[in-house]
């Protein structure tokens, strides 16, 4: 395989933690990958020596609701004092407008938004096989994004412009939030006017239109993990006027004091927190 799919490519992954240390894994299957992270492993000026740079860097929440995207901006800054030649994929989830700004503020670096899904607990497998492969940017960078991408087999590919690409990351950490926070609901009035929770999320997962059961199980306890918190926090907080995500909060900050004031056993609030389990898969190929 690695003699078939672009070999002489050269990669370079800056930031190798969950998501680099996934991505960098994955690619180096295929691709000569130089990784970097300030933690001491690898080196700067590998990553210079690529034929695109992957930005993995992270992007906690803020006071005000809004990503920190400072640790991305550094890497971009330090990329443009190099005059790297080649595209910089971010791959760090980032707040509406981040990507507007950066275009601005380094018009010579060539900038491509891949917004990254995986779920955390599993990041090998999700790495491996992708559901999705999102990109913005301009084409021919996209292009030769892509090629890094040549071995993934069945995801969709799909191209937009960078505001779209920042809004769609965030509105699918959303959107779980929102499907944990509705069992978190019905769980809650379920228990207050005596009916059992899981027959009746039986009755709403039993439905080709709901299909996947995943997160409509009662007892799961509120959403959490790293991202979906943060994410749907940064949707929120920039759309300012987000009735019913606003509420989605709410409705989790309930279930975390029931949570805290439940101490049942059968309450699984690790199925919950969409993926601060970090224990690798044992088989990734
Ligand atoms: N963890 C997930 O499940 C997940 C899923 C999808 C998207 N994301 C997003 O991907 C991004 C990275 O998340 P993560 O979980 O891998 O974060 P992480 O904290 O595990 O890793 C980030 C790494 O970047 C390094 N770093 C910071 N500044 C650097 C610099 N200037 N140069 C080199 N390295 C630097 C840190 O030392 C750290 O090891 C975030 O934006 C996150 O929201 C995470």
């Amino acid at each position: 395989m690695r003699q078939e799919i672009g070999v002489k490519s050269r990669a370079g992954v800056v930031g190798l933690g969950a998501v680099g240390g996934a991505l960098k894994h994955v690619l180096e299957f295929y691709y000569d990958v130089r990784g970097y992270d300030l933690n001491g492993e690898g080196a700067w000026e590998d990553v210079l020596d690529t034929d695109t740079v992957f930005v993995c860097v992270g992007t906690p929440g803020g006071s005000d609701g809004r990503l920190d995207c400072s640790q991305v901006t550094a890497v971009l800054k330090d990329l443009d004092q190099e005059a790297y030649p080649n595209p910089v994929v971010i791959r760090s989830t980032l707040r509406i407008g981040f990507m507007a700004e950066a275009t601005a503020r380094f018009p010579h670096l060539r900038l491509v938004y891949s917004p990254e899904f995986l779920r955390e607990r599993s990041r090998l497998q999700w790495s491996v096989c992708p559901d999705r492969i999102v990109l913005s940017g301009e084409e021919r960078d996209i292009k030769v994004a892509l090629r890094f991408f040549e071995w993934v087999e069945g995801a969709d590919i799909l191209v937009m412009d960078h505001r779209s690409a920042e809004i769609a990351k965030l509105a699918h950490n959303a959107y779980i939030a929102t499907k944990v926070s509705f069992t978190n609901e019905v769980e809650e009035i379920c228990q207050r006017l005596g009916a059992d929770p899981r027959s009746v999320m039986e009755v709403v997962s039993a439905d080709r239109r709901v299909r996947s059961p995943e997160h409509l199980r009662p007892f799961m306890g509120p959403y959490g993990g790293k991202c979906v918190p943060k994410d749907t926090m940064e949707l929120t907080a920039a759309a300012r006027d987000a009735v019913l995500l606003r509420a989605v909060h709410e409705v989790n900050e309930r279930a975390k004091d029931r949570a805290r004031a439940d101490s049942r056993g059968d309450r699984d609030i690790a199925a919950a927190q969409s993926g601060d389990d970090v224990a690798p898969p044992k088989a990734v190929r």
